[in-house]
C-alpha cells in the first residue's frame, strides 16, 4: 500500500478520490503489492448490477491459505498466530504459532480429504469457539471446498434447514461447548438436526467437554484420532479467484435465510487491506475481536483479514460476564491486547456493571477501539472512548454487513476525526449513496435516505447460494443500478454518515440480524396461534427488543397467557434458538392490515413504541377499528 499511505486526513481524501476515479487502477496496485498469486488476472474488475454480475480479478489463481499462512513461515514461523483464549480463566491460553496453524490446518485439510470432500464440496461447521474451528475454516479453504459455518447457538432446525439449503453431505461438530458457567451438548443438537438432514454422510466430532456423546456407526468419528494419523502436508488447490470460498447464511424479510456466497481473491483482498487500515495493525500486535467466527465479523476480522495480514489475533471461547464482569479487561491486560474489536451490545451490558471492573484492569495496551454490529448510541460510545480507551485510543464505529464481506464505512484511526453514533467516512473505492423514495440520489450534505453503494467493492457477496433471482431482487432491484443495503442513513454537514437502522423487516437485536418472517413462521406454528406480527422496540442493552403481536385461534377468559407467552418463546427457541426469543408479547383480536392484506407494521411498531402521536391516516385500513383495540391492549 505505498502509494496509497493514509496519514491525515488530506492524505485519506487524496487516495479516496484516486481510488474512486481510477478503481481498477487502484485494486490492481493494492492487489499486486500485497498478495502471493499463484497466476495473474486478466482483467481487474467487470461487472453489471443489472444482472447482477461481478468479477474481480478474474483470471487469477490462488489458495487464501497460502496467503494467510504459508508466507509468513519464512519469517514468522514462531509468532503467535491466534492466541486462544479458553473460557475458564484457569485453562491455560494456547499460543498457536504460524508453524502449528499450518501443521494443523493441512492435518484437517487431509482429514477431510479423507472423508471424500472435494473442491466445491460444501462443509457445514458447528463448533465453539475453539481452535478447531479456525482450523477446519482454513482446511476447507486449502483443498477448495466451501465452508458454511452455523453459529452454534443456532437450533437444531435452524441447522438443519442450513445444511439443507447448501446440500452438505459432511458437518464438522463438537462433543460440547463451555459458554460462561454453561455446557451446551451440541452434539445433541447436531444428532437431532440430522433426523431431517439425512443426507449427510459424515459428521466429526471434536472432543471439547469429553461427555462421551453417543456416536453414529458409519457416520460419527472423533476428529482427534484421525488428526493424529494425517500427514502435515496437504497441496494447496488452486482456486480461481471468481470460485466461492465460502456460504454464510444471513436473515432476510422472508423466511428463509440467504446463504450469502463469497469469492476468494476479491474477498482475501479487501478484507486484508480494511484490516490493515482500519485497526492500523502493526506487527508485534495483539488484535482482539470478541465477536464468534459463526458470524461475518468473525470470517473476516478473526481469522481472514488478520491471518492474511501475519497478525496475532486473539480467539476468545467465554462470554463477557464469566467469571464477572471484568472479564474482558482481565484479558486485554493478560494478552496486553492492541486493538479490541466488539458489539455495542457487549459495550452496553458492561457499562451498567460498576466501572471497578474496568479499572481493575491495566488497559494502557489498548491504541484502537472498535464497533461493530448495530448503531452505536451515544451514551455508550462516551463510555467505552472514557472508561474503555482512557480517551487516548479512537474508536472505530465500522459499518458493514455479511453482504459486504468487509467494513465500508469507518473512521481510520488516528486520520478521521472520530463523532460519537457516526460512521463517518467511506473506506477506499467505496461509494455509498442516499436515495430518496423515487429512487432519485440525494446530492448535498444535511440529508437522509436510503443507503446504497453505487460501485462495486472487491468483497462484495456474489450471489445467494442456489438462488441468483433472489439476490438480484433483494439487492439491485429497489434502487436500480445501485446496491441496496437495507439500512437507512444520514449524511450530516461535514459528510459524515451515520447509520439510522434498517428499513426493512430484520431487527437488530444484540447485534444479531433477525428477519420478522422466520420468528412469525415460528410462532405461527403453534397450535394455538393464528397469525403474529413482530416487531423492533428500543432496549437498553440489545439496542432493539422484539415485540410480539399474536393472535390466537381461541381465547377465552381462562386462557394461561403467561403460560402460553413461554410456550411460544420455547417454540422460538427450538426453531431459530434463544437470540429470537420476545421480550413482549400481547395477544390481540387482529393486527392492522392494508386491503391488500399486508400488515401494517408502521402502525405496529409505534404502538409498541407507545408514540401514538402520529399513527397517520388509518381509515383506509381493511379493519380500522382494530387500532383502537390494539391501544387498549398494549395501554396507549
Ligand atoms: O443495520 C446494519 C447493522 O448490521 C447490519 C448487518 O448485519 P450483519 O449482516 O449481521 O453484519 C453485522 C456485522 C458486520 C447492517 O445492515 N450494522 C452493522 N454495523 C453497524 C450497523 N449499524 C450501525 N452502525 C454500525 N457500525
Amino acid at each position: 500500500m505505498n502509494h496509497y499511505q493514509i496519514q491525515d486526513l488530506e492524505s485519506y481524501f487524496k487516495a479516496y478520490r484516486a481510488s474512486v476515479d481510477h478503481p481498477e487502477v487502484f485494486w490492481e496496485s493494492i492487489a499486486k503489492e500485497n498478495f502471493l498469486w499463484k497466476k495473474p488476472w486478466n482483467n481487474v474488475l467487470s461487472w453489471d448490477f443489472e444482472k447482477p454480475e461481478i468479477r474481480w480479478f478474474d483470471g487469477a489463481e490462488l489458495n487464501i491459505t497460502e496467503n494467510c499462512i504459508d508466507r509468513h513461515l519464512s519469517t514468522k514461523s514462531e509468532q503467535t498466530a491466534i492466541l486462544f483464549e479458553p473460557n475458564n480463566p484457569a485453562e491455560p491460553a494456547q499460543h498457536i504459532t504460524y508453524a502449528q496453524l499450518s501443521e494443523e490446518v493441512n492435518k484437517m485439510a487431509n482429514v477431510l480429504k479423507s472423508q471424500g470432500v472435494n473442491k466445491g464440496d460444501r462443509v457445514c461447521i458447528y463448533l465453539p469457539m475453539i481452535p478447531e474451528l479456525a482450523y477446519t475454516v482454513l482446511a476447507c479453504a486449502r483443498i477448495g471446498a466451501i465452508h458454511s459455518v452455523v453459529f452454534a447457538g443456532f437450533s437444531a432446525s435452524a441447522l438443519s434447514s442450513r445444511i439443507n439449503d447448501c446440500d452438505a453431505k459432511i458437518v464438522v461438530t463438537a462433543d460440547g461447548s463451555f459458554r460462561g458457567a454453561k455446557t451446551i451438548d451440541l452434539k445433541a443438537i447436531v444428532d437431532k438436526a440430522l433426523k431431517e438432514s439425512p443426507q449427510v454422510e459424515t459428521v466429526l466430532v471434536a472432543e471439547r467437554i469429553h461427555n462421551g456423546t453417543p456416536l453414529k456407526e458409519g457416520r460419527d468419528h472423533y476428529l482427534k484420532p484421525l488428526t493424529d494419523e494425517a500427514s502435515s502436508h496437504c497441496e494447496a488447490e488452486s482456486m480461481q479467484a471468481e470460485d466461492p470460498l465460502f456460504i454464510l447464511y444471513t436473515s432476510g424479510s422472508t423466511g428463509k435465510p440467504k446463504g450469502m456466497v463469497h469469492s476468494c481473491g476479491g474477498y482475501m483482498v479487501y478484507t486484508a487491506y480494511t484490516f490493515k487500515n482500519i485497526f492500523q495493525y502493526q506487527q508485534g500486535d495483539v488484535y482482539w475481536c470478541t465477536a464468534d467466527i459463526g458470524w461475518i465479523t468473525g470470517h473476516s476480522y478473526i481469522l481472514y483479514g488478520p491471518l492474511a495480514n501475519g497478525a496475532t489475533t486473539l480467539m476468545f471461547e467465554g462470554v463477557p460476564s464469566y467469571p464477572d464482569f471484568g472479564r474482558f479487561w482481565q484479558i486485554v491486560e493478560k494478552h496486553k491486547v492492541n486493538q479490541f474489536y466488539t458489539a455495542p451490545t457487549a459495550i452496553r451490558a458492561l457499562a451498567k456493571e460498576s466501572t471497578d471492573h474496568v479499572n481493575a484492569s491495566d488497559l494502557s495496551s489498548l491504541k484502537v477501539l472498535g464497533s461493530v454490529g448495530e448503531p452505536i448510541n451515544e451514551e455508550a460510545w462516551h463510555w467505552y472512548n472514557e472508561q474503555v480507551g482512557k480517551k487516548k485510543s479512537p474508536i472505530v464505529d465500522t459499518w458493514w454487513q455479511t453482504e459486504t464481506g468487509g467494513i465500508l464505512i469507518s473512521p481510520i484511526p488516528y486520520v478521521t476525526p472520530t463523532t460519537p453514533t457516526y460512521a463517518t467516512l467511506p473506506f477506499l473505492g467505496v461509494q455509498p449513496a442516499l436515495m430518496d423514495a423515487d429512487s432519485n440520489e440525494i446530492s448535498g450534505n444535511s440529508v437522509e435516505g436510503s443507503l446504497c453503494i453505487k460501485f462495486p467493492w472487491p468483497s462484495i457477496a456474489r450471489t445467494i447460494w442456489g438462488d441468483h433471482k433472489r439476490y438480484k431482487e433483494t439487492y439491485f432491484t429497489a434502487f436500480p443500478g445501485c446496491y441496496f443495503t437495507g439500512d437507512g442513513a444520514s449524511r450530516n454537514e461535514v459528510g459524515y454518515y451515520r447509520i439510522t437502522g434498517r428499513v426493512d423487516d430484520v431487527i437488530i437485536v444484540s447485534g444479531h440480524n433477525l428477519g420478522t418472517a422466520p420468528i412469525e413462521d415460528a410462532i405461527n406454528e403453534h397450535d394455538e396461534v393464528a397469525e403474529s406480527a413482530i416487531v423492533g422496540v428500543p432496549h437498553s442493552i440489545k439496542g432493539n427488543a422484539l415485540f410480539g403481536y399474536v393472535i390466537l385461534k381461541n381465547q377465552e377468559d381462562n386462557t394461561d397467557l403467561d403460560f402460553l407467552q413461554k410456550d411460544i418463546n420455547r417454540l422460538i427457541t427450538e426453531k431459530i434458538g434463544p437470540i429470537a426469543k420476545l421480550d413482549i408479547v400481547v395477544f390481540v383480536p387482529g393486527l392492522p392490515k392494508t386491503r391488500s392484506g399486508k400488515i401494517m407494521r408502521r402502525i405496529l411498531r409505534k404502538i409498541a413504541t407507545k408514540d401514538v402521536s402520529n399513527l397517520g391516516d388509518t381509515s383506509t385500513l381493511l379493519n380500522p377499528e382494530i387500532v383502537a383495540q390494539i391501544r387498549t391492549i398494549v395501554g396507549v
